[in-house]
């Protein structure tokens, strides 16, 4: 009975300390960061990979292994290289003093901020050249002692790193197509050019210095990633307490836009999704880093195809930009399917020209011959609660030139290699030319249909 007491005494106290422990490992995180403007939100061009290049088209079928982080929840984090990956963000940021410009992916699918350092010699160096921390008088090295290792730890390998407290703190991402970066965290200074013309430089903010490299291959223009993940180490929560709030919100402009036109992501405060036209629907919290929300059904017209008949259990999706296309499970995948070609046919008397870009028929890939994208049927996604999601052609088909095809831009997890009945992906397609406004204060994601083009999704 005593020893009852005292095990219970002792978890109190671990409880205690833990929080403590969390106090002051967070704190340093945040605190030390440090915006010079105005405390308030900004916003930041968007910029498409390969811009000033022609965006390049891959055959659908090619439309397989990502880049995916391997971590503790399923569906894994994704970053992926096909089919437009080409066609993907990124932000200009630049590091050091003086200050070094760097081009980062951005991925609401992971959270580390994280570059090519020199020296490294696996690391496809870009026109642009490479981060030298060396020659940064800003440049700190992150103890394997200091909160944020600990924090990191948690997607880091227990391969023997961190011997020594004195240790340099190290990161090793590794993606699912065995792509990985590795390398020393550190705090620098970041700076950045607002849509308004000013500046922001932020101080001390965690950073991967990447120095070594291997898998998939990077665009031309990629210096790295920027995790736009809800983790406590992501650039998001790391400036929140300066930037007014830790929310931001995107506009991705559609594929084949021109690549110089830029859009734009908004951070903190004025990065709300308001207005007429928005709908809004809860992110689920316990999932790590990844963004989450639960799906009802998907409506195709005017018929609604539930998610589970029973109307007792929801489809878990995980919003992810860095993965083009909508990943949903084998037996809702089907019914989705099946009405889908029902009414495709009723509209269109076109059901025998639905042809699988693959070699064999595969119903997860549904085409159709020519680059017009059929007006109907409309497809929505009906979130949890009944707030519907209306999409347009141009989000929901792929056409490709090449192949004088346009496909259906969903299709079942089983082709991508992703367990889970109850697991999704939200993939990039069906958020272009949507304002998405992320808000882990509220724990809500809200959806506002805009012209990403002309209106950039900007809030300043
Ligand atoms: C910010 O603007 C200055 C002046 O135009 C430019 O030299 C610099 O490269 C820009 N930095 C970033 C990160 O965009
Ligand atoms: C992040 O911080 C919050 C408190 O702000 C805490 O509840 C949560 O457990 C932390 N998450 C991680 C992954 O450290
Ligand atoms: C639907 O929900 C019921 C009850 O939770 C469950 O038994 C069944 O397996 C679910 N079906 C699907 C397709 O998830
Ligand atoms: C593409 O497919 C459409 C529809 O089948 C057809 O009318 C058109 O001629 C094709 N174009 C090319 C370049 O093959
Ligand atoms: C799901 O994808 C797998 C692999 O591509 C395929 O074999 C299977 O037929 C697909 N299922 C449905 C319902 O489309």
């Amino acid at each position: 009975m005593a020893a009852f007491c005292d095990l219970h005494k002792n978890n109190y106290t671990r409880a205690v300390i833990a929080i403590l422990l969390f106090h002051l490992i967070y704190y340093p995180v945040i605190a030390a960061a440090n915006i010079d403007n105005n405390y308030g939100g900004f916003s930041a061009p968007l910029i498409r990979i390969n811009f000033k290049n022609p965006p390049l088209h891959s055959r659908p079928k090619h439309h397989k292994s990502g880049r995916r982080l391997i971590g503790p929840d399923t569906p894994q984090a994704t970053l992926q290289t096909d089919p437009d990956k080409q066609d993907g963000h990124l932000m200009k940021l630049s590091v050091g003093t003086p200050a070094f410009d760097i081009y980062l992916a951005i991925d609401t699918g992971s959270t580390l901020l994280w570059t090519h350092c020199q020296p490294c010699q696996t690391c496809k160096e870009t026109k642009h050249g490479m981060f030298d921390p060396k020659k940064s008088s800003t440049y700190k090295d992150v103890p394997c002692s200091a909160g944020e290792c600990k924090i990191l730890g948690q997607f880091e390998q227990d391969d023997g790193y961190c011997k020594d407290p004195k240790d340099t703190c190290r990161y090793y991402f590794e993606y699912l197509d065995t792509t990985f970066s590795t390398g020393v965290m550190a705090k620098e200074t970041v700076t950045l050019n607002t849509t308004s013309g000013k500046a922001v430089t932020l101080k001390d903010i965690l950073i991967g210095c990447a120095q070594e490299q291997k898998g998939a291959t990077y665009t031309d223009d990629e210096m790295g990633i920027i995790g736009l993940g809800g983790g406590n180490l992501s650039f998001v929560s790391q400036i929140a307490p300066y930037a007014g709030g830790k929310k931001f919100s995107h506009c991705f402009v559609p594929r084949d836009t021109d690549p110089n036109i830029e859009s734009k992501i908004n951070f903190g405060k004025g990065s709300e999704v308001v207005g007429e036209g928005v709908v809004s629907t809860p992110l689920l919290e316990s999932r790590g880093d990844a963004y989450m929300i639960e799906v009802e059904g998907i409506t195709i017209g005017n018929d609604f195809v539930p998610f589970n008949s029973t109307g007792t259990t929801m489809l878990e999706m995980r919003i992810d930009s860095g993965t083009p296309k909508t990943y949903i499970p084998q037996d809702f995948f089907h019914r989705v399917a099946t009405q889908f070609m029902k009414t495709f046919d009723t509209v269109d008397s076109k059901l025998d020209s639905f042809i699988s870009d693959d070699e064999k028929y595969d119903e997860s890939h549904l085409c159709i011959e020519g680059t017009t994208i059929p007006k109907e049927p409309k497809v929505a996604i009906n979130f949890k609660g009944g707030q519907k999601l209306q999409f347009t052609g141009e989000q929901i088909f792929f056409p490709n030139k090449d192949l004088n095809l346009t496909c259906f831009g969903m299709s079942n997890t089983t082709s991508q290699g992703l367990a889970g009945d109850h697991y999704g992906i939200y993939g990039g397609n069906i958020q272009r030319n949507f304002l998405i406004g992320f808000d882990l204060d509220k724990n809500v994601v809200s959806f506002k249909p805009t012209n990403c083009i002309t209106n950039g999704g900007g809030t300043d």
